[in-house]
């Protein structure tokens, strides 16, 4: 059954991150990121992968541009890699990074595909990491200083910005858990973290204003959280770790107040005046949506808590049962297409009027199959008609970025993990279109 058909103007779009499929770390002055620094440290990330060829991007960009035209695509959303830009994460500008991005905006422009650019997204300069990351304050003022300069040059020609990728994974897996670069293990200690991306979120969307740039987001990754049980136990765990996940970054942006007096009290610096800056309007909301998670108290035996594979530290207080009864990806994850609907759903009773228009700025699934990945087309088409029943019940959302274009370094597991419509071959780099890509394709002329 052909899909039902979305609003007229709906975008179709894809999306990638500069770490994960650039490559070309050290050429062109381009500085060292913490995820150079972390993938290069032994045992980080699954069979010593690094990000330091990934698909490379950074030479074949003309090839994956003309893959995305023949999808017929409206948009294509990637990540500007901060230290390609700035090698120091500030002062000099290395005019050879910067020119690469405005090489691939006008590749895109050329073949009838609007840029939409993440400014952020995980890959932060090693040297703001070695003045202390995002647990400075000052990181939150230099990535503005960034901000500003790529809205200078790119302005004229990106069709959405949006500062942040998924400040939550950062803070939790890079600075709570160390399962991500920069690699630190702080637990609840890494809340100042948040802090300082929302306060670069906010000044970053200041900056991108003053240098012209229009139509600002973010692309934030929501959870629908069930509890594992009715306990008093385990929907006190669910309600604290949905606080966190979901609203941790929503309700500042939002509506300019932490999701709860704790957290609003555990943030740094002067909170009700960063909040201000923090909750400038923004002219639409992205989600990245996966999969749900089961949350239960934690484990009364003392067994670690573990997520995606990885054993949790001790001390968290929330464990996440495995989701049964419903078929999972390569990767684990449980397929729910409703969860989709209920994210969008829950968002809009939180945030009612509050919330822009939204975007669909990431979905996907990975499996192995190199050509014929029928689950990732039936994986797609769930999640879509879960999302148009959203539309018809009245949320705004405008568009759709399937994740990835092409399969990349998936960050702690490497190239174990494949999530393109495109498959690639990381011997030869030579790039496969899958049966998805085709099924992407057709059902997106149908829609027009
Ligand atoms: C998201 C990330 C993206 C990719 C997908 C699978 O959390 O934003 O970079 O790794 O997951």
């Amino acid at each position: 059954m052909p899909l039902p058909k979305f609003p007229d103007g709906f975008l179709w779009g894809v999306s990638s991150s500069s770490y994960q499929v650039e490559g070309a770390v050290d050429e062109d002055g381009r500085g060292p990121s913490t995820w150079d620094t972390f993938s290069a440290l032994p045992g980080k990330v699954l069979g010593g992968d690094t990000g330091r060829t990934a698909t490379d991007h950074y030479h074949r960009y003309r090839e994956d541009v003309a893959l995305m035209r023949d999808l017929g695509v409206d948009v294509y959303r990637f990540s500007v890699a901060w230290p390609r830009v700035l090698p120091d994460g500030a002062g000099a500008v290395n005019k050879a990074g910067l020119d690469f991005y405005d090489r691939l905006v006008d590749e895109l422009c050329a073949a009838g595909i609007a840029p939409a650019v993440t400014l952020f997204h995980w890959d932060t300069p090693q040297k703001i990491e070695d003045d202390g990351g995002w647990l400075n304050r000052d990181t939150a003022h230099r990535f503005a200083d960034y901000a500003a300069i790529v809205g200078a040059k790119l302005h004229d020609r990106v069709r959405m910005w949006m500062p942040l990728n998924e400040p939550m994974v950062l803070t939790l897996f890079g600075y709570g858990i160390g399962a991500h670069a920069p690699g630190r293990e702080l637990l609840f200690e890494a809340l100042p973290v948040a802090h300082h991306q929302l306060l670069g979120h906010g000044l970053a969307v200041r900056a991108l204003r003053a240098a012209g740039a229009t139509n600002i987001g973010i692309a934030n990754n929501h959870v629908p959280v069930w509890p594992a049980s009715e306990s008093p136990a385990d929907r006190s765990a669910a309600t604290l770790y949905d606080r966190i996940v979901n609203d941790l970054f929503a309700a500042p942006i939002l509506t300019g107040r932490y999701p709860t007096e704790e957290l609003a009290f555990a943030m740094p610096g002067p909170v009700a005046e960063d909040l201000e800056t923090i909750s400038t309007p923004l002219d639409w909301y992205g989600v990245n949506y996966y999969a749900p998670s089961k949350v239960a108290a934690p484990d009364a035996n003392g067994t670690p808590a573990r997520i995606d594979g990885a054993s949790l530290p001790e001390g968290l207080p929330f464990d996440f049962p495995l989701i049964e009864g419903y078929p999972v990806t390569d990767y684990g994850w449980p397929v729910v297409p409703d969860g989709l609907y209920e994210t969008l759903t829950t968002l809009a009773e939180r945030y009612g009027d509050r919330l822009p228009p939204v975007y669909i700025t990431e979905g996907g699934c990975s499996y192995h199959d190199k050509e014929h990945d029928t689950r990732r087309v039936e994986f797609l088409d769930g999640h879509l008609r879960a999302l148009h029943r959203a539309v018809t019940d009245g949320i705004d959302v405008r568009g759709y970025f399937v994740w990835s274009i092409v399969d990349n370094f998936e960050w702690a597991v490497g190239y174990s993990q494949r999530f393109g419509l495109v498959h690639v071959d990381f011997d030869t780099l030579e790039r496969t279109p899958k049966d998805s890509y085709h099924w992407y394709r057709d059902m997106i002329r149908a829609q027009r």
